[in-house]
Order: structure tokens, then C-alpha cells, then sequence
């Protein structure tokens, strides 16, 4: 009787500290939608949007595989600042295409904007002009995701585009710098209402892709980083012989352009390119979360796609609200500034009348 107590106990015990030692209790595999979006949002106003766009991508990345960590860091950046409402894609936006003045470590690459505009070409042959710039990038970001070998979430669509570009200064106030430690990277997050699994789920992103020597020369000069392991940088050093050189390397040195959970091995060997990728395995708030995607890669998935849908609705225009551009790189004729056309207005208050 004694030895089945304990041994119950012991049992019990170690469901406990399963569940204690284990981050996460949300069984939820999606979010709840935002208003305004839905899974079946162009089911019949374009029921081959996804096919489309995957199609397409499939071929791009034969010749580009870099296409896809680009085109996945393209929809963080628009939903980071001013939300997903594909303002990151006009002409002129801090981070956008042909942006002078851009710091380095924003630059997002050209062949991602110009995916997204045949993208939309391509969608407005089939359908007409229904889907929105902002819906291409969340469905392009997936398929990047889903073509590199990782998982193949559902994405809610019927967000709207925006028709003014951030500014520099929330641009920099909203993306946090590849310098930055946990702390600086949750209170980044905190402003768009993520949280720590967010972090380290979406910074899995960097399972794929490249970073320019400027993106983490601070680790490098004037001496190593503690924090890295030496054989690593070595090589960086080799990549990166002086401060500002334009050379880049991959971001995962394992696996670099499979969407896998090496990331996270990475980062467990000290081989993290950015302080705000290795700072995740240093920080107590983050380490036991890195560590528990680097040894099970299906809860890794699982977290990222749910973190990627909730990053996907932040600040979405919806409804009446915004415009369906035309032009990816540019705000509609006839939009002046933050006021939508007469038409719009008059959809709006034309419902409000019907109501007395
Ligand atoms: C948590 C804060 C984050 C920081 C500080 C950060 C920083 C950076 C930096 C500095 C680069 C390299 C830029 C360059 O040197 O060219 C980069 C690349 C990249 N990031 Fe992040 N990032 C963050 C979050 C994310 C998220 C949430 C995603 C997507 C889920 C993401 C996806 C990517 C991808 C795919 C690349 C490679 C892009 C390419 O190859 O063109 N990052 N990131
Ligand atoms: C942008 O930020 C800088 C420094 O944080 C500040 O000096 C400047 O006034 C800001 N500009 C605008 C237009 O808000
Ligand atoms: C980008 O780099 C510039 C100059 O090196 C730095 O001032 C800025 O904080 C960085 N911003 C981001 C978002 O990485
Ligand atoms: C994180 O970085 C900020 C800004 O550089 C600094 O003030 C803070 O002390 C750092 N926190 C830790 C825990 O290193
Ligand atoms: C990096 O750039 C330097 C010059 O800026 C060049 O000499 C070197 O060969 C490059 N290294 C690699 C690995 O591309
Ligand atoms: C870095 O190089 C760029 C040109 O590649 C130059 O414009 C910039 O002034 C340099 N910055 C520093 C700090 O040397
Ligand atoms: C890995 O995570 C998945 C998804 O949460 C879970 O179902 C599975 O039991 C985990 N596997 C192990 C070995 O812990
Ligand atoms: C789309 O807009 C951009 C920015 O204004 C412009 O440079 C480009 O020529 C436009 N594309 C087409 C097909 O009109």
C-alpha cells in the first residue's frame, strides 16, 4: 500500500513538475479572430487566392530561396509598426521598397516587393481587384513558411491596406535593434501586446534568411562576445574582417534555409547571430522556452503559428475601412492622406441611416 502511495505520488509528482517546468497550459491552436476577419473571407470572391499564390511562389523559390526568409520578414515588419495594413510595401515607408535613408539593419529586400506586386497582378487577372496588398504578404509570409519545410497554418484574411506609411520614428520605436536583450525585446513586444512565448516563438523566424555583418558587428568588435562560442567567431570574423563591411551570413548556421527548429539548437551552442537571438538563451524568462523548442520541434510549430496569426491581426483595418490598392507600392489615385474617398464615407453613414 505504502510503495502504490508513493509511488502515486511519485507519478503525480512528476505530472506536476511536467506541467510546472513546462511554459505553456493554452491548448488553443489559433488565437480568437479580430473582427472583420475570417478563414473564409474570399471564398467566393476569389476561391483560387491561395492556389495562386502558392503556385507562384513554388516557382520563385527554385531560382530565390532567399525569397521566402525575405518575404516572411516583410509581414513582421508591417504588422510591427502601424499593423497589418501593408503600409510597409508604399514607395517612401521607413523600411519599404527603395528607401534611401533606411538603417541597414531594416533593409528588406527588393525581390520581396516585387513578388508581392506579381503577386497582385496575378490575383487581379483571376478575381478582379478584392484582395488586399495586406492579405498577399500574410499569405506569402505562410507559404514561405510552409514551402521551407515548416508548418502550414491557416491564415484569417480580409485586412484592408493603409494608405499612409509610418514614420522613421515609429518604425525604430516599434522594431526593436538586433542589439537588444530580452528585456528591451519584451517591452518592444509589449506594444503590440505579445509576450514572452511570442518572442521566442516568432524569433524562430530567424530559422531561415541572412543578416548583414552591421546587424551584429557589435558582438564582433572591439572583441568577442562572451556569449559566443569560439569557433563560431572565428568564422564571423572571416565573414566580417572590419566593422561595416557589406558581407552577410546565414542566420542559422545548422539548416539555413529550412524552416526547422535548429534556430533553437543554435542558440543552445552559443551560436546565435544577433545579442537579441542569443540574449533569449540567457535570460531565465526565455531559456526554458528556447530549450523546449529545441528538443520537440512539433510544439515549436505549434507555438509559431500560433504567435503568427496573432501577430497577423494586430491593428488590422477591416470592413470599410482602408482601400484594396492597386498598386502595392502605392496608395490609391485619389487618396489624400488619412481621408478615404467620398464613396467610403458614404457606404459608412448610408448604414448608419438604414439603422433609424
Ligand atoms: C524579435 C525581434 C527581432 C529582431 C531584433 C530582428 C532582427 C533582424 C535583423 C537585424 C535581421 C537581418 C537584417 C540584415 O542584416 O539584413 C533580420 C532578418 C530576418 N528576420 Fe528578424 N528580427 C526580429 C524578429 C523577427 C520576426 C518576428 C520574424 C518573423 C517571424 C523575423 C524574420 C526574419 C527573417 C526571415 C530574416 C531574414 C531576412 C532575409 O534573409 O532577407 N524576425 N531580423
Ligand atoms: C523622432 O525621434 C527623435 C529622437 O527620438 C526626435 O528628436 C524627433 O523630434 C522625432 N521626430 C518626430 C517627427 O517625431
Ligand atoms: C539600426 O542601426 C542603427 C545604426 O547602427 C541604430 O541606431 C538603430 O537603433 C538600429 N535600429 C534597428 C531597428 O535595428
Ligand atoms: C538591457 O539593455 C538595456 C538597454 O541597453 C539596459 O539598460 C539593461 O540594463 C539591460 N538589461 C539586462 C538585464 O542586461
Ligand atoms: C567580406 O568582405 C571583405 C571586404 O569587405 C572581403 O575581403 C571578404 O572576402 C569578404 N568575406 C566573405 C566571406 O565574403
Ligand atoms: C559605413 O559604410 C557606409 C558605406 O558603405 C558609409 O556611408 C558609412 O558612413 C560608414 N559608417 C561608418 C560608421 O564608418
Ligand atoms: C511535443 O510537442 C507536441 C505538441 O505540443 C506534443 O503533442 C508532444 O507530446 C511533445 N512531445 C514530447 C516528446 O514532449
Ligand atoms: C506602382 O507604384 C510605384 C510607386 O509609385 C511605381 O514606381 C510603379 O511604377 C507602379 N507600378 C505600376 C505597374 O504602375
Amino acid at each position: 500500500m505504502a510503495s502504490i502511495t508513493s509511488s502515486l505520488f511519485l507519478f503525480s509528482s512528476t505530472i506536476l513538475f511536467l506541467l510546472l517546468s513546462f511554459p505553456y497550459s493554452d491548448a488553443q491552436t489559433a488565437p480568437p479572430l479580430v473582427t472583420g476577419l475570417s478563414y473564409t473571407f474570399y471564398k467566393s470572391t476569389c476561391p483560387n487566392l491561395e492556389s495562386i499564390i502558392k503556385t507562384q511562389l513554388q516557382t520563385a523559390f527554385k531560382t530565390n530561396i532567399g525569397l521566402a526568409a525575405a518575404l516572411l520578414r516583410v509581414h513582421f515588419h508591417d504588422c510591427f509598426v502601424q499593423g497589418c495594413d501593408g503600409s510597409v510595401l508604399l514607395d517612401g515607408s521607413a523600411s519599404g521598397p527603395s528607401e534611401k535613408s533606411a538603417p541597414p539593419n531594416l533593409t528588406l529586400r527588393k525581390a520581396a516587393f516585387d513578388a508581392i506586386n506579381s503577386l497582385r497582378d496575378a490575383i487581379e487577372k483571376a478575381c478582379g481587384r478584392v484582395v488586399s496588398c495586406a492579405d498577399i504578404t500574410a499569405l506569402a509570409a505562410r507559404d514561405s513558411v510552409a514551402l521551407s519545410g515548416g508548418p502550414n497554418y491557416k491564415v484569417p484574411l480580409g485586412r484592408r491596406d493603409g494608405a499612409t506609411f509610418a514614420t522613421v520614428n515609429d518604425t525604430l520605436k516599434f522594431l526593436p535593434s538586433p542589439t537588444s536583450n530580452v528585456s528591451v525585446l519584451l517591452s518592444a513586444l509589449a506594444l503590440n501586446n505579445l509576450d514572452v512565448n511570442d518572442l521566442v516563438a516568432l524569433s524562430g523566424g530567424h530559422t531561415i534568411g541572412i543578416g548583414h555583418c552591421t546587424s551584429f558587428e557589435n558582438r564582433l568588435f572591439p572583441a568577442r562576445d562572451s556569449n559566443m562560442d569560439q569557433t563560431f567567431f572565428k568564422n564571423l570574423r572571416l565573414t566580417c574582417p572590419a566593422l561595416n563591411t557589406t558581407n552577410t551570413t546565414n542566420l542559422d548556421l545548422r539548416t539555413p534555409n529550412t524552416f526547422d527548429n535548429k534556430y533553437y539548437v543554435d542558440l543552445m551552442n552559443r551560436q546565435g547571430l544577433f545579442t537579441s537571438d542569443q540574449d533569449l538563451y540567457i535570460d531565465s524568462r526565455t531559456k526554458p522556452i528556447v530549450t523546449g523548442f529545441a528538443v520537440n520541434q512539433s510544439l515549436f510549430y505549434e507555438k509559431f503559428a500560433f504567435s503568427m496569426v496573432k501577430m497577423g491581426m494586430l491593428k488590422v483595418l477591416t470592413g470599410t475601412s482602408g482601400q484594396i490598392r492597386a498598386n502595392c507600392s502605392a496608395k490609391n489615385p485619389g487618396t489624400v492622406g488619412d481621408a478615404w474617398s467620398v464613396v467610403d464615407l458614404e457606404v459608412g453613414s448610408g448604414g448608419a441611416a438604414a439603422a433609424y
